[in-house]
């Protein structure tokens, strides 16, 4: 599967979600992830990312190992997103910063 990090918190910017030909995400408050189960590693979501927060699961950095679980875990409380959205507002803003994860909101 591929696994959405840190990064994406209080940016979400759904360039992801066009690309997806499985609708595998699934969108929270200021986050998203990618459901395990239904993710077929085509990797086209990659290079769409514009802070670069989705990665293989066997490329996720040793500083964010629980990102695996977490995505696993939210997909099954969040609905599907399957059309780009507007990014939340700062995106900007937030894309520089580092150590989000104290801001999420489930
Ligand atoms: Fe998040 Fe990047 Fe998608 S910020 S919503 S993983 S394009």
């Amino acid at each position: 599967t591929h696994v959405v990090l840190e990064a994406c918190i209080q940016c979400r910017y759904t360039d992801c979600v066009d690309v997806c030909p499985v609708d595998c995400f699934k969108k929270g408050p200021n986050f998203l992830v990618i459901d395990p189960d239904e993710c077929i590693d085509c990797a086209v979501c990659i290079p769409e990312c514009p802070v670069e927060a989705i990665v293989a699961e066997e490329d996720v950095p040793a500083d964010q190992q629980h990102m695996i679980a977490l995505n696993a875990e939210l997909t099954k409380a969040w609905p599907t997103i399957s059309r780009m959205e507007s990014a939340l507002p700062d995106a900007d803003e937030w894309a520089k910063k580092t150590d989000k994860l104290q801001y999420l909101i489930k």
